[in-house]
């Protein structure tokens, strides 16, 4: 849909011309999955695709959300930030309460929001619906934050409003993101470096599985504990604030403190991904996408078997992929359960690989994948 489409159905909806448009796109992550709650660095970009908000002052302090993906809208008054609902209206709310716990109160507008990130896909569509309403209403709102502020603000959302222990990698990347640049992260301290995206010849392909990530929430949530845990049982030989404080060599020298093996797995993924990223990203700066390949192909293997967010949709598509001609890595991105895979391919052996691919995982899981050729695109902004 494009802006003019977009302006037109907010005239169908709210009997009036809309009065502003935002944007927030997508993300992809190349590397450095898991790691952003353990104080890891990460290596994500901004699509070209993401969500759509248009908006109008209301007569009246209620809020009026409209998505043209979904099959309703509603309005909402204030005591809906009393509890979340279950929908889709708890992210854009969950920011909302953000604004006012810190006393803002950006009520009294109708929203309406399009996107064309596929749901449920690992490519963030929540973090860009948070953003995105961050963005606009601390313009209408006139709150001042900074856009550092906006993207803490966004996780929290999700974190305390929705209910998803997420990191902040997805609302960062979202927020920051650049045109053909990745961003080089380190959670830690969220001190970061955008990096120019020199793949010459060669093209960063996403995957969709069609595999509907469900689990994500509670798997998710339970990775984030274990891996508590296993930090609990490392301080007792290191005084570290954060898995990823620690090397993969440091890591192994302690295996005798682990009764419990999935813990230490979980802890394994977890330091060797940190390291794996800042050889990726080494790899990059010097031109050496082989290695940045076999680097995605071996952090594809670290989350299938120590950290166990894949699944077999995900296998096949990252594992078949990597055999294929031209590809140099290829690898699940995202939270897991399902989602997307992103596959360094050679641009001329782009076609071949999705037509292949595509057969041979819809043989195999009896599922048909999507593809896209990633546009790596800016972070959130006005559109007018
Ligand atoms: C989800 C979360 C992120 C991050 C990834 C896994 O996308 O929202 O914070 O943890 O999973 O890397």
């Amino acid at each position: 849909m494009n802006t003019h489409t977009l302006r037109q159905k907010f005239k169908e909806v709210y009997g009036r011309d809309a009065e502003s448009l935002y944007f927030a796109p997508g993300r992809v992550n190349l590397i450095g999955e898991h790691i952003d709650y353990n104080g890891g660095r990460v290596f994500p970009c901004a699509l070209s695709f993401g969500t759509y908000l248009l908006a109008a002052k209301r007569q009246d302090s209620r809020m009026a959300f409209t998505s043209l993906n979904m099959p309703y809208s509603t309005v909402k008054g204030k005591d809906a930030l009393e509890r979340k609902s279950g929908e889709w209206t708890d992210y854009p709310l969950g920011v909302v309460k953000e604004f006012a716990d810190r006393g803002f109160e950006p009520w009294g507008y109708d929203l309406l929001y399009w996107g064309d990130i596929p749901n449920r896909a690992g490519l963030s569509s929540s973090a860009s619906v948070e953003v995105v309403t961050a963005v606009l209403l601390n313009d209408l709102s006139g709150a001042g934050f900074d856009r550092i502020e906006l993207v803490k603000m966004s996780q929290h959302a999700e974190n305390d409003f929705v209910g998803m222990n997420c990191g902040i990698m997805d609302q960062f990347a979202v927020g920051m993101g650049r045109s053909g640049f990745a961003i080089a992260l380190d959670c830690a301290t969220l001190d970061y470096e955008l990096v120019p995206l020199h793949i010459d010849g060669y093209k960063l392909v996403i995957a969709n599985s069609n595999k509907h990530h469900d689990l994500v929430t509670s798997e998710y949530n339970m990775r984030r504990t274990q891996c508590e845990k296993a930090l609990e049982i490392l301080r007792q030989r290191y005084p570290v604030d954060a898995l990823c404080a620690l090397t993969p060599e440091q890591l192994e020298k302690a295996a005798d403190l682990f009764s419990d093996e999935v813990l230490y797995r979980r802890a394994r993924h977890a330091v060797t991904e940190n390291a794996r990223v800042n050889e990726a990203i080494q790899a990059l700066r010097t031109g050496d996408l082989s290695r940045f390949g076999r680097l995605m192909n071996e952090s594809h293997h670290s989350l299938k078997e120590d950290y166990e967010v894949t699944g077999v949709e995900m296998d096949v598509l990252a594992e078949e992929a990597q055999g294929l001609d031209g590809v140099l890595g290829s690898r699940i991105t995202g939270g897991g359960f399902g989602g997307c895979t992103v596959s360094l391919v050679r641009e001329d052996a782009v076609d071949a690989f999705v037509r292949r691919l595509g057969e041979i995982y819809t043989g195999k899981v009896g599922l048909r994948a999507e593809f896209y050729v990633a546009d790596i695109g800016d972070g959130a902004r006005k559109i007018c």
